[in-house]
């Protein structure tokens, strides 16, 4: 049969030879929490010791990704379940050439979340809950959103005037409050450790 019958994913090399290549089982821990819960600083934590340790590891960032790729897009319900559309997309992607994706977005629904698990795939996402109480969060008011929000300068700031639905059964629930941020990354980083494991 001529090359071009073939789809096209099955002319390209598939997730094993990636994953062998890179010595580690793809994945996606795709963090949830409150703005200012620390989703990214534990994210950039783990992806140095990741690294460090020889794991190809990417993080994708609400602070990043729309400020380009998801430039056009607000904070309403409609513009939130694009975002995390186009972000699960795009990790679904990294995952399937064998990457450690590290997705840091406040995802505010449980709906928002389903979808992201079933375009990455139930057995690749690995919900993770930054769990920060609001108080501690809007102490550390780290970008100045949180007074902006108390003021109605920000609308539909999650948390304050948009909901926040906390994960019911995360795979890992990390309580920032009163731990330091090595210990969170390490907590997190033997969660995932004998996960990203070949054999
Ligand atoms: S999500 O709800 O669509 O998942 P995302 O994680 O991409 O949100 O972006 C959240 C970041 O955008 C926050 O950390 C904060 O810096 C900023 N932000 C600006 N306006 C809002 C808002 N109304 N609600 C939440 N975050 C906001």
């Amino acid at each position: 049969m001529a090359d071009h019958i073939h789809p096209l994913h099955e002319r390209l090399l598939g997730r094993p030879a990636k994953e062998a290549l890179l010595g580690q089982r793809g994945l996606c821990i795709w963090m949830t929490g409150l703005s200012g819960s620390g989703k990214s600083t534990i994210a950039i934590g783990l992806e140095r010791a990741l690294h460090e340790t020889g794991r190809y590891a990417v993080v994708l960032d609400g602070d990043n990704v729309r400020a380009g790729i998801n430039s056009n897009l607000g904070f309403s319900d409609a513009d939130r379940t694009e975002n995390i559309r186009r972000i699960a997309e795009v990790a679904k992607l990294f995952v399937q050439n064998g990457a450690v994706v590290i997705c840091c977005f406040v995802s505010p629904t449980i709906a928002i979340r389903e979808q992201a698990k079933a375009i990455i795939g139930a057995e690749d996402f690995h919900e993770v809950f930054i769990d920060t109480p609001l108080e501690e969060c809007e102490r550390r008011d780290v970008k100045g959103l949180y007074a902006k929000a108390r003021a109605g300068v920000v609308k539909d700031f999650t948390g304050i005037s948009a909901p926040f639905e906390a994960p019911t059964s995360p795979a890992i629930r990390i309580a920032t409050k009163g731990s330091s941020e090595a210990d969170s990354t390490s907590e997190l980083l033997k969660y995932i450790l004998p996960r990203i494991a070949r054999n």
